[in-house]
This record gives C-alpha cells, structure tokens and sequence, in this order.
C-alpha cells in the first residue's frame, strides 16, 4: 500500500534543511516538496547551472526560502565543506536537517575489471564526501532542537548484487556510518539519524542503470515526498537508527 502523509500546511516553517545532490532526481523533488511546507532549503550540486534553474523555480513560489552552494563531492576537500559550515553558521542559528542523497552510480562491472579510477571517484563522491560534510555540519546539527540526519541508500547496499561494483560497496559503507553515528549520538544529541532506500525511481540514475527499461514502469520522485515529508517531522522524532524502505513504508 501505498504510504501517505497528510502533513500540516507550512509544518517545516522553522526549520533549515540542506539537500545534496538538488539539481536532479529525487533530490531535486525532495528540495522543492520541503521548500512548499515551509523549510527554508539549502541546495547543494556539482552543477551550477541546474542548481540556479532549481533555485528560480522555488524562489518564485517561495522567496527568501532557498540558497545554493555548487560544490563538486569528487574534487572537493575538507576545507571546502569547512567554508561551506562557517558559511551556514553566519546565516542560519542552527541546522535541522541533513540529507545525503548526491550519488555517482559508475559502470556496472565484474570486480575483477572494474576501473580503479572509477572507483577511486566514486568512494570520494558517495562515501568520503558525506563524511567530510557530516562532521562539518555536525556542529549545526547538535545546535538544532530537534535534527534529522538521512543517508539515501539503495537496495545494493543491504544486500551485495553481481556488477554493481562500487556503488554497492558505497551504499553499504553509508549504512555502516548510520550505524555508527546513531549510536553515537543516541544518548547525547538530539539528531536522529536514518538510512533511507527509495527504491527504483524514474530518474536519470536509473535510466542509466536499466537503458532498456521503460521508464514509465517506474514511481516519480514526487511519489516518494510523503515518506521524506514525514521523516522530518515531529512524528518520526522516534526512528533512529533505522535503514528505512520508501517502498512499502510504514509509520511505526
Ligand atoms: N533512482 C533510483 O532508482 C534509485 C534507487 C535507489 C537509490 N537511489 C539513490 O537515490 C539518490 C538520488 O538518486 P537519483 O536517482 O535522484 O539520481 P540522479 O537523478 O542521478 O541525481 C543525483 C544527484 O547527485 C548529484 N551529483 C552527482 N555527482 C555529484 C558530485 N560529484 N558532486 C555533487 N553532486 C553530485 C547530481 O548532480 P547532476 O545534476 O549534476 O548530475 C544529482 O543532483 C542517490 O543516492 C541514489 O543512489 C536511487
């Protein structure tokens, strides 16, 4: 069945979320579905071009409510998610919420031939990147009275599959620092932290990783919102430590 979520008009008005990997997919869904509840969004992406068409289409329904902050994961360095954090503590007295969706998928290739190059871009991008920008923005997370901190996984990281090479490899390490920061930050913090599998989605991403699908078999991103909606409300304040299926979703 499919989950809905009847969500007060305006429920997220106080709160600062950011979004990586907003320029597109599901990212860009979830930054224009938090903006329309009220959140104030900050959208992060490699593209300075698509993040600017994003950001013009939620400044006219919603002024004032969204920022960019282009920033390439594959080249970037911890001094630039350092800039970035002081650059959002001048702005904004804290953070409320995190969402690691930006992902590079890579070739679907045997370990045995798979390119280290590739491999090496794609740790940087999906693992090392979301490291450096958690612990940057940490600070501002604690600082929030009530945080939520959401990895964006996939099926391949709960359950290794033949070819998917990195990837795979990356939604299961995402999976590992869920684990490890939700029980760090249980008893201490107020952040609850979660994984989140959307399960196949009609995106770019996914046409890249089924060419001959077609891609109207698929759910929009824009049917998943209720599942991210309620996720970063007063009502999923209990789920922590969770690695969460967007399919088949249940409030619990
Ligand atoms: N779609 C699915 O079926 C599916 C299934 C399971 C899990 N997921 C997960 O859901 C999340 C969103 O996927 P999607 O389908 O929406 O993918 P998508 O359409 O390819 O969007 C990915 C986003 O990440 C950004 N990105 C890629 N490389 C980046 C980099 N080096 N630096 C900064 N940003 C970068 C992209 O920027 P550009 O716009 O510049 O490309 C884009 O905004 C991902 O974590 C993915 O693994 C998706």
């Amino acid at each position: 069945m499919t989950f809905t979520y009847d969500a007060e008009k305006n429920f997220l008005d106080k709160k600062t979320l950011l979004i990586t990997g907003a320029s597109d997919g599901i990212g860009k869904a979830c930054a224009k579905t938090y903006a329309s509840y009220g959140a104030t969004v900050i959208l992060l992406g490699r593209n300075q071009q698509k993040l600017e068409a994003v950001f013009d289409e939620i400044e006219e329904l919603h002024p004032g409510k969204v920022i960019i902050h282009p920033l390439d994961f594959k080249t970037a360095s911890m001094a630039d998610f350092k800039t970035l954090a002081e650059s959002l503590n001048d702005q904004f007295e804290c953070l409320d919420g995190l969402i690691h969706n930006a992902a590079l998928l890579g070739p679907r290739t045997p370990i045995e031939f798979y390119p280290e190059a590739d491999w090496s871009d794609l740790m940087q991008v999906n693992v090392n990147a979301v490291f450096q920008l958690t612990q940057s923005l940490l600070p501002a997370l604690r600082k929030s009275e009530d945080a939520r901190l959401l990895f964006i996984s996939s099926s391949v990281g709960r359950i290794g599959r033949a070819f998917w090479g990195a990837y795979a490899v990356s939604k299961f390490a995402l999976e590992g620092l869920m684990q490890t920061l939700a029980e760090e930050l249980e008893n201490t913090t107020s952040i609850r932290v979660n994984s989140l599998n959307p399960g196949g989605t009609r995106t770019n991403m996914r046409r890249d990783a089924y060419p001959a699908e077609d891609p109207q078999t698929q759910p929009t991103a824009e049917s998943l919102m209720p599942v991210y909606l309620y996720l970063m409300s007063e009502e999923a304040k209990h789920i922590h430590g969770q690695a969460l299926n967007a399919r088949d979703f249940k409030a619990v």
